[in-house]
């Protein structure tokens, strides 16, 4: 038996998950509570004896509590008798930090591949932010890590929903999305070069030409976190006489209220997100595709 479990942030992808997998799974639930000193006390709810366990929990919101209760619930499934913990992480955090760009810094990829890596035996996560690193496999080592992309759900949501498209991505680094889901839905695509000159401050131009006059702009990306990389596409955008300016972001972290910064900007007619991290902006459910490769690997770990 399979049994599902949702540590808070991920409650209703938990739920389809559970459903797309069928009758032979079992949600069973968690509780979080604490003592007095507030040192954690975690419960389930159900037995998970035998069982093989699915965590599902997006790292957002707050980051540093999902990764403790993850590695609590983990390693407590295996307290109570699990037979295998596999991780859901629809979003994985700390995958930016993954060099030293100032000294004494932590690679904070590195350190929480590291502690994942002691506590679940599997993990599938959508779009991980790889880029100076490529593969899971560089990260996680010899751990069971995969990585499955919204790419073709992304392509077909365009496909479905508009017309005249250019996609756009804002940066190199976003480019693979912004390609791929151009190829589905059969648009033109070009990329933005970005300049970063703070986490709050970045300058981006057009590196192909593409005629963007009267065309409804899509830009895609992997992460909207403050939501200054994409306002700075889209106001390029509109200078090069776009008609609609939308941008799909895979995880919507919207920091710092960056949606109503978006929204004050007068810059986007649409903000679009998938449901990694749940957000008024979800269009894009990725249930669908995290249900298809928990079947896959189940099928090929009976081989
Ligand atoms: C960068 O490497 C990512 O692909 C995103 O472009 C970036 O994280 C977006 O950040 P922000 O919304 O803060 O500009």
């Amino acid at each position: 038996m399979v049994v599902v479990v949702s540590l808070g942030n991920s409650s209703l992808l938990a739920s389809r998950i559970a459903r797309g997998l069928g009758s032979k799974c079992k949600v069973v639930r968690v509780k979080v509570g604490a003592f007095p000193d507030r040192d954690m006390l975690m419960r389930y709810l159900g037995d998970v004896r035998r069982q093989e366990v699915i965590l599902v929990q997006s790292f957002q919101p707050n980051p540093q509590k999902s990764l403790s209760l993850i590695q609590f619930a983990a390693l407590g499934a295996k307290q109570l008798g699990a037979k295998s913990v596999t991780l859901v992480a629809p979003y994985l955090a700390y995958m930016r930090q993954d060099k030293m760009f100032n000294p004494g810094e932590v690679i904070s990829a590195r350190v929480m591949a590291k502690v994942l890596g002691v506590c679940v035996d599997k993990l599938i996560t959508v779009d991980p932010h790889l880029h100076r690193v490529r593969r899971m496999k560089d990260l996680f080592g010899s751990m069971d890590a995969r990585a499955i992309s919204a790419n073709p759900l992304i392509g077909e949501y365009v496909k479905k929903k508009f017309r005249n498209v250019v996609v756009v991505g804002p940066d190199w680094e976003s480019f693979q999305w912004a390609r791929e889901v151009a190829s589905i839905c059969g648009s033109e695509c070009t990329v933005f070069e970005k300049t970063r000159y703070s986490s709050r401050n970045v300058k981006v131009k057009m590196m192909k030409q593409v005629d963007m006059k009267g065309k409804n702009v899509v830009i895609v990306d992997d992460i909207i976190s403050t939501g200054h990389t994409v306002i700075e596409a889209a106001k390029k955008s509109w200078s090069l006489g776009a008609k609609t300016v939308r941008c799909i972001g895979v995880h919507g972290l919207f920091a710092e209220n960056a949606i109503s910064k978006l929204k004050r900007s007068g810059k986007l007619t649409e903000v679009i997100s998938c449901n990694t991290i749940v957000h008024p902006s979800n269009k894009i459910d990725v249930s669908g595709i995290i249900v298809k490769e928990l079947k896959r690997r189940k099928k090929s770990s009976k081989k």
